[in-house]
């Protein structure tokens, strides 16, 4: 399998705070990679850096082999990398579909508006909100903003596609169904990095594991291999609820 994201050495500080420190990995063509740690940790400050909100103080990114080291997010956009974001940002004044028709016009191909509208209706049904079509963001639940976030993200049509939290504030109903429908993308064929502190989804998801701690990498490896390593289950041991859950998936 050909490494689609290759991250060295990735480092970023903040006033006198290393935020990430000297990170690499990789992310295989086909899989979905996971990216834990607890609060802080670095995660979201990882994201930032691999699409242009921030340029790195050291390291190189390269994605399908171009080096896109601080570019600034439209242009990786370009690239076919997509991200979600955290806290939900749609353009709340904006319908479902127009919200995903900007997400098409600044992705991977520079489409005319017919094809981004096509581009656009396709992400909101593989996301489950195309009855919502002509809603307003503003008016969606939370669950509704999730999805919506996330086919904004993919009418980019991207390669690779950024996840942050998006199970983050769902019930449990609601994160069966974004299970699934990251599966759908990820069987579609786009690559996925996500983070998630809900381990058992995860763990269940990830075809490999990233940990962060402090901005460093703590471990790597299978979903298994990570939930066994006393270094992971230590770095944890503030929160004793989550090793419980590191157990239990
Ligand atoms: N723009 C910024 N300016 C200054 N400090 C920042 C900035 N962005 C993040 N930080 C700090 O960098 C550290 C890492 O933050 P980050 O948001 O990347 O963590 P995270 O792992 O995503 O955490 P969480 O799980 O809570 O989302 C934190 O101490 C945070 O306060
Ligand atoms: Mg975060």
């Amino acid at each position: 399998m050909n490494a689609l994201l290759e991250v060295e050495n990735l480092s970023k500080q903040f006033g006198g705070l290393r935020a990430v420190q000297a990170l690499s990995f990789e992310v295989r063509e086909g899989t979905i990679l996971g990216l834990i740690g607890p609060n802080g940790a670095g995660k979201t400050t990882v994201f930032n850096l691999l699409n242009g909100v921030f340029a790195p103080d050291e390291g190189q990114v390269r994605f399908r082999g171009a080096d896109i080291t601080g570019l600034a997010p439209f242009r990786v956009a370009r690239h076919g990398l997509a991200r979600t974001n955290q806290i939900v940002q749609p353009f709340a004044n904006m319908t479902v579909l127009e919200n995903c028709v900007v997400g098409a016009c600044f992705g991977r191909e520079n489409l005319p508006l017919a094809r981004a509208r096509e581009a656009a209706r396709e992400a909101v049904t593989l996301v489950g909100l195309e009855d919502r079509l002509d809603a307003l963001a503003s008016q969606l639940t939370i669950a509704g903003k999730k999805r919506l976030e996330l086919a904004r993200a993919l009418a980019a049509r991207p390669t690779l596609l950024l996840l942050d939290e998006v199970l983050a504030g769902l019930n449990p109903v609601e994160i069966e169904r974004m299970i699934g429908i990251i599966r759908t993308i990820r069987d579609s064929g786009i690559s996925i990095l996500m983070i998630e502190h809900l381990m058992q989804a995860i763990m269940s998801l990830s075809d490999r594991i990233v940990v962060l701690n402090s901005g460093a990498k703590l471990a790597e490896g299978l979903p298994a291999e990570v939930a066994a390593d006393p270094m992971v289950i230590g770095a944890y041991l503030g929160d004793p609820g989550f090793v419980d859950k590191l157990r239990e998936s």
